[in-house]
């Protein structure tokens, strides 16, 4: 059993073991000074790799949410189209795979039911399967053809932490792999997210240091009962795994949804009492992620102007969303496709520290259990 040592819970520890976490997941499978993924043990040779027609993903809960973000990664780096099932649902849209598919299926403990059923329902209709697991030997790893373990170590928290941070950067190291294979990438490019990647635990640990800021938050905001967060293109997941965390440990009322979806409905709820918080990061060198983070900026002009309170997350040196939010929380430089890995922390820590100050049980919330083993 996991011990607590000098922290209250073991989710504030989970939270704070995320650098070690990503490390240990990351660090085995880089080939240096080649600047290579090494994937041995995903048993699907480069030539399978160069003929897939498309990746199918399935999770539960965060482990989907993982999957979502894993989307953008596949899709952008290995060039083939992906596509994001909730494992509990993926049966019922008949859903038309077969040979020349991948099954990525992404479970932290390996023996949730409703993903077990849907690799199963994938495998039965031809498709070969992959399993992202934490735990080792479990019945879904025993299941896939291959298995790519997170090695963030034992999770005990009932709210997903540190997996689903390792589960994005197997995702990334995923990609990288099948951008290998099918050489969708110039090396260059990859060598510098493959840098990128390794700096990843440094920047996770310096961001760790927001946690007294959101905690200050958290007690400005934890008598509310209702969130909205927001996030645009691969940050999306991000906000709706914020969400989530709020939900299951402090028993908060709040929904992740794309921050340009807000017009078309969830704007007629925005005033003083539904406060906002909303990813508003940006690659500078990214075309896309610079449009994206100015149509947020006007988004969050609007929702100042229907007064309500505004929790944004900026990359460093931003000066414009400081000025409009209530309050800002700086997330470090990445690119796109990395910054969701470090844009989770905040959010989970602010879950934390409203549950805390909510008095409730962070570890064990009711009505839960860690693995779901009922359909
Ligand atoms: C996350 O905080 C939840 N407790 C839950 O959504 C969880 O991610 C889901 O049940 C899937 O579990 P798994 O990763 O072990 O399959």
């Amino acid at each position: 059993m996991a011990e607590k040592r000098e922290f209250p819970h073991h989710m504030i520890k989970e939270i704070f073991e995320q650098p070690q976490g990503l490390h240990d997941t990351i660090a085995p499978r880089i080939a240096l000074p080649e600047g290579q993924v090494q994937l041995n043990e995903v048993p699907i040779g480069r030539e399978e790799l160069r003929a897939l027609n498309r990746i199918n993903i399935v999770a539960s809960g965060t482990s989907r949410h993982a999957g979502m973000v894993g989307q953008y990664m596949i899709q952008e780096l290995g060039g083939i189209p992906a596509d994001v099932d909730y494992a509990s649902e993926f049966e019922y849209r008949n859903p038309m795979i077969g040979k020349g598919e991948l099954t990525i299926v992404i479970t932290q403990s390996g023996e949730t039911a409703d993903t077990g059923a849907a690799q199963r329902e994938a495998k039965a209709r031809g498709s070969r399967t992959v399993a992202i697991s934490n735990v080792a030997g479990t019945t879904i790893a025993r299941e896939a053809d291959g298995v790519i373990y997170t090695l963030a170590g034992p999770e005990i928290s009932i709210a997903s932490t540190k997996a689903f941070t390792a589960q994005m950067a197997a995702l990334f190291l995923f990609a990288l792999h099948i951008s290998q294979a099918r050489e969708t990438l110039a090396a260059n490019l990859r060598e510098n997210y493959i840098r990128e990647l390794l700096e990843l635990p440094a920047k996770l640990k310096i961001l760790l240091e927001c946690a007294s800021q959101v905690e200050r938050i958290a007690t400005e905001f934890h008598k509310v009962d209702d969130f909205l967060f927001l996030g645009r293109a691969i940050h999306y997941p991000i906000a709706m795994d914020g969400a989530l965390k709020l939900k299951e440990v402090s028993y908060v009322h709040a929904e992740g949804y794309p921050t340009g979806e807000t017009k078309h409905g969830p704007n007629a709820l925005i005033d003083e009492n539904l406060p906002v918080v909303i990813i508003a990061t940006r690659d500078a060198g990214n075309q896309g992620s610079v449009l994206r983070y100015e149509k947020s900026l006007g988004n969050i002009r609007g929702f100042k102007k229907q007064s309500s309170r505004v929790i944004a997350l900026a990359s460093e040196a931003d000066q414009e969303v400081p000025r409009l939010a209530d309050h800002t929380i700086v997330i470090p430089q990445a690119s796109e496709l990395l910054s969701p890995i470090l844009e989770i922390v905040p959010l989970q820590l602010f879950a934390y520290y409203m549950a805390v100050k909510r008095g409730l049980d962070v570890d064990r919330p009711r009505n839960l259990v860690k693995s779901v083993t009922l359909e």
